[in-house]
């Protein structure tokens, strides 16, 4: 198979069922059409200042659209020059500085890296010797709570697995916060620098604090005030939860060997996709298509992500957060809900089987394994009566336990959808990523829902403050 596959995206499972026939979806595609109109034209000409950008479009952080190519096309023709290049050869020189990363950020900040991290990394890359990660660091993400054990933990297992004296046994921080002023990352950040200089002394903090943040902001000064040597920006135009392939995403990744030059390429591929082909053969608008329809016309509004795979939880958490903070607005926007297959089979399953008929779950199945197939195998004794499927193997076992979850469902009418990935690799997530950001703002404009910024999120801050500030 090869690694450059296209993803697939298979409706079978709501085919035929009453108000998401042909009819129906033959009905939308106008309007589908209409809205990938609107968003490849209209939007991004008035993102790019031409005309007034109406209210109910404000903000319009459309730059997430081409910056898949923003990012490739500069390191393709100019190459040292380009953002791309900066960022690998900072991933390079960080692994050759730090033993131990930490990358501080909250929502749209954190969920990308974590989510590209843990698909497409060893699952067990912290646990490996040094001289299996490959150079790589181990990467942990904190500044996402105001968790005080769980921060004090991590500062505990720092401090205990520093090795003085030895220069390749340091550990080193990025932090990320498009506005520089959230204050679980903010937070967070001043334990981490009191630690840093605590170990190592203040000389040497800003080769070893790397900022991706806006070119202004509290953030900004502090990387000003430290001197801070490198930096990236979050671009302008793109929201956090879009963000996963600017710098956002792509340094964290990088660090950890991750190839993001095929990331951005699946991407890219996925852009091109969406432009040209048509409803009914086009996995962003079908996607939105059978979803929108089964909300309105069957009542499904709670949107399940059944990843059948545990590197993808991650992006399963990813994607609950770009649906609720972009759609959920106007008191609409379906309810996300991530699920680990088989695992959750054990959980929540029975609910999805037989509660009530308000659900949609949409299947992403991985159908490539990186690693040679596990058997089950012979032991020597049989009391667990698996003998006869000794020969099966784990890829066997998985593909009939969705082919018959699948079928429970059919069988009492529950509407599935399959999303397929080749692999879970960085061509695949990065498909992944840009069909669902993609898909959302399609749907945003469908539901006549701006699907850019999160005011309802400042309600919650303004509280906190209050009590906080409070004598
Ligand atoms: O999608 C978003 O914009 C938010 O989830 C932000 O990413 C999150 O609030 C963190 O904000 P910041 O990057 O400014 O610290």
């Amino acid at each position: 198979m090869t690694t450059l596959a296209p993803l697939r995206f298979e409706p079978q499972g709501t085919v035929g069922r009453k108000g998401l026939g042909a009819a129906e979806l033959a009905a939308l595609a106008p309007k589908l059409l209409a809205v990938r109109e609107e968003i490849l034209q209209a939007d991004m000409r008035l993102f790019a200042g031409e005309g007034t950008i109406p209210a109910e479009k404000q903000p319009l952080d459309a730059g997430f659209l081409d910056l898949p190519e923003r990012m490739l096309d500069p390191y393709m023709t100019e190459r040292r020059s380009s953002e791309l290049f900066q960022i690998l050869r900072t991933a390079q020189e960080l692994q050759g500085k730090v033993d131990r990363l930490v990358v501080l950020g909250i929502g749209g900040s954190y969920m990308g890296a974590r989510a590209i991290i843990e698909c497409c990394c060893d699952p067990y890359v912290n646990e490996l010797p040094a001289g299996e990660r490959g150079g790589r660091p181990k990467v942990y993400f904190a500044g996402y709570n105001v968790d005080n054990d769980s921060t004090r933990g991590l500062l505990h297992l720092l401090r205990a697995t520093n090795r003085p004296g030895d220069p390749h046994s340091r550990w080193g921080m990025i932090v990320i916060s498009k506005s520089g002023g959230t204050l679980e990352t903010a937070v967070a950040l001043r334990q981490f620098i009191n630690a840093w200089v605590e170990t190592y002394g203040s000389d040497q903090l800003g080769e070893f604090l790397i900022p991706i943040t806006g070119a202004t902001g509290k953030l900004a000064n502090l990387a000003d005030a430290i001197g801070c040597q490198t930096r990236f920006p979050v671009p302008d135009g793109v929201g956090g939860r879009f963000s996963v392939l600017s710098a956002v995403g792509l340094l964290p990744a990088a660090c950890m060997g991750v190839d993001v030059v095929k990331l951005l390429e699946g991407a890219a591929a996925m852009n091109d996709h969406f432009r040209l082909a048509s409803p009914g053969s086009n996995v962003v608008l079908d996607y939105v298509a059978v979803n929108h329809l089964a909300e309105v016309n069957l009542g499904c509004r709670t949107r399940i992500l059944s990843a059948w795979s545990n590197a993808l939880e991650s992006t399963g958490l990813w994607y609950d957060q770009l649906l609720a903070e972009s759609l959920g607005k106007q008191e609409l926007g379906a309810l996300p809900l991530t699920v680990v297959n088989t695992r959750d089979l054990h959980s929540r399953a029975q609910q999805h089987q037989e509660g009530r008929r308000d659900k949609i779950v949409n299947n992403l199945i991985v159908d490539g394994y990186r690693h040679d197939p596990l058997s089950v195998g012979k032991t020597g004794w049989n009391q667990d009566g698996l003998d006869d499927l000794a020969q099966r193997t784990m890829p066997e076992l998985m593909a009939a336990a969705i082919r018959g979850t699948n079928d429970a469902y059919r069988e009492v009418d529950r509407p599935t959808t399959d999303i397929h990935l080749p692999l879970a690799n960085e061509y695949s997530l990065g498909q992944l990523f840009q069909m669902l950001m993609l898909a959302t703002v399609v749907e945003g404009r469908l539901l006549g829902i701006n699907p850019y910024g999160q005011p309802g999120v400042e309600a919650y801050k303004l509280h906190m403050n209050r009590y906080l500030r409070q004598s």
